[in-house]
């Protein structure tokens, strides 16, 4: 990127001129992309933006009283969407497959409100790795390739296409959004959904939700990674108190990286790890087993699916 004014004053041009003077809904998640965006376009249209926080019942911890907390100022509409995403991933095991129906189930809701506002367009916080990713067909982003082919609008604007995630944590310095926000860890859009491996239920999520906060709680603050997470694996044999259990089977991964295009596995002291293992397996009754994935990016990604 050339420089950081530069961009924003061409990306708040850019907004004006596609939208026109139609109304705008957009996707915002409350992670450091969609939040540029929001500014960017709160600067280009005012008011004729629509800003929309879909619960998918797949977001992490709190995330929704975060987010409502966070953008308590602007007139932010959360949509309480769990049921029919959990529905229309039912049965679902393969992941393009549940990338596509999330993809698709994130338009259809925002159709639903776009139609009661009259709004023609749709601005998405995609950023160059989305896409490269998805064209380049390794896997299709819930907002690109995820998108399902027939839409009602006309147009969809994507002013930070072009940006890495550094480049859009500068924006976001240079647009003067707090430091919470700026240096947010990266969250997949279809969320929890890619951190469970084979069909997603309430169950898993509910367990990997629980997993993910303490493997955030324990590993944000004092390392600051780029990206910290459990993934649930699947089921294993295990014992706890009297009792051989089947339980479930969590993966830590916590990793650092530039740009999300290569990663390193962080390297935690082991006696760290332990405590970790035992605080999940403590708190999570329903887990029997907690490994560490050591496998850099290439040649594993950064998430399980
Ligand atoms: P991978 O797993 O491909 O992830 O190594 C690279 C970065 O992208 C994030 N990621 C996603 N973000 N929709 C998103 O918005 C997705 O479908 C998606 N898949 C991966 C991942 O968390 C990491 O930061």
């Amino acid at each position: 990127m050339v420089n950081t004014e530069k961009f924003i004053e061409s990306a708040i041009a850019e907004i004006r001129e596609q939208a026109g003077s139609e109304k705008v809904v957009m996707a915002l998640s409350g992670g450091v992309d969609s939040s540029v965006c929001a500014a960017l376009a709160a600067r280009a249209i005012g008011d004729r933006l629509i800003p929309i926080y879909i619960d998918t019942g797949l977001m992490r911890k709190g995330e929704t009283g975060r987010i409502r907390t966070l953008f308590g100022t602007i007139p932010l509409r959360v949509i309480d969407a769990g049921d029919e995403f959990l529905g229309a991933l039912k049965g679902v095991t393969d992941p393009e497959a549940k990338r596509k129906a999330i993809g698709e189930r994130f338009i259809r809701v925002f159709e639903r409100e776009a139609r009661k506002e009259k709004a023609a367009c749709l601005l998405q916080g995609t950023i160059y790795p989305d896409r490269i990713e998805s064209e380049g067909g390794i896997k299709s982003h819930h907002n690109v390739g995820g998108m399902p082919l027939r839409m009602e609008f006309t147009r969809v604007i994507e002013p930070i296409r072009d940006l890495y995630k550094d480049e859009v944590r500068e924006v976001a310095g240079a647009l003067g959004l707090p430091p919470e926000i700026q240096h947010r860890m990266p969250f997949p859009g279809p969320g929890l959904a890619v951190r469970v491996l084979g069909e997603v239920t309430k169950e898993k999520v509910a367990v990997i939700r629980e997993a993910n906060w303490i493997v955030e709680d324990e590993l944000v603050e004092q390392y600051r990674p780029w990206q910290c997470f459990a993934a649930l694996l699947g089921l294993g044999t295990g014992v706890k108190g009297d009792n051989r259990i089947h339980g479930w089977i969590v993966a830590v991964r916590a990793v650092n990286s530039r740009d999300g295009m290569t990663a390193d596995p962080l390297d935690i002291p082991f006696d760290h790890l332990l405590r970790i293992g035992s605080r999940i397996t403590a708190d999570i009754p329903a887990v029997a087993r907690v490994v560490y994935d050591i496998t850099p990016k290439p040649p594993a990604t950064i998430e399980y699916e």
